[in-house]
């Protein structure tokens, strides 16, 4: 199934290492939905360490992570303990057992070579749109400060209404929406603007 962005962002009701978990449950909330392509596997141990040890970063931000691959719940669970118990870290967040391929499906996630998931980043916005969609492959294990970065612009473009551009940091200038009118564009000629078709504005 094709998902896009901007989209609506596909409800589901799913098992987890938490309980059951619907995404609705999250409206009003920004959530980071991540696929891996199995448990017990080297790179996705060290993401799931990873996640797990940025979690009060993502909590500052009211950030919801769900986690998801198509093992089964029991896997899961033996995997989270097998973490815990030789690395002393606890992935703090629901871990969803989307065995029948549902959520993985509606997200577009499922490679179809192996039919195992692929490594898939998700933003969905409060109002449960879907903004942000990645994917890596197996062999690449994913950035945390990365993904952390571009939900703060997410944030921020959210409050102030601004792009952000290259290599955006939270406290830096975001950037004004481009004038759409020839008369637009001879105002920002006036009001100091880089370009006619660039301004950065300070939030
Ligand atoms: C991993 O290390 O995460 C991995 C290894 C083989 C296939 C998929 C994932």
């Amino acid at each position: 199934m094709a998902v896009y962005l901007g989209q609506k962002a596909p409800d589901f009701t799913a098992n987890t290492t938490k309980g059951p978990v619907s995404l609705s449950d999250y409206k009003g909330k920004w959530v980071l939905l991540f696929s891996h392509p199995a448990d017990f596997t080297p790179v996705c141990t060290t993401e799931f360490m990873g996640f797990s040890e940025r979690y009060e970063d993502f909590k500052k931000l009211g950030v919801e992570l769900l986690g998801l691959s198509v093992d089964s719940i029991y896997s899961h669970i033996a995997w989270l303990r097998d973490i815990k118990e030789h690395y002393g870290i606890e992935v703090p967040f629901p871990l969803i057992a989307d065995l029948d391929k549902e959520v993985a499906r509606a997200y577009n996630m499922i490679d179809e070579k192996t039919g195992t998931t692929v490594r898939g980043v998700f933003i969905i916005d409060p109002d449960q749109k879907v903004r942000w969609m990645i994917y890596y492959p197996a062999e690449v294990g994913r950035n945390i400060s990365e993904i952390l970065r571009v939900v703060k612009a997410f944030q921020f473009n959210w409050k102030n209404k601004l792009a952000t551009p290259v290599n955006w940091e939270p406290g830096q200038p975001g950037i004004a929406g481009a004038p759409s009118t020839l008369d637009d564009s001879f105002k920002r000629d006036k009001d100091g603007s880089e370009r006619w078709y660039l301004k950065r504005v300070n939030a």
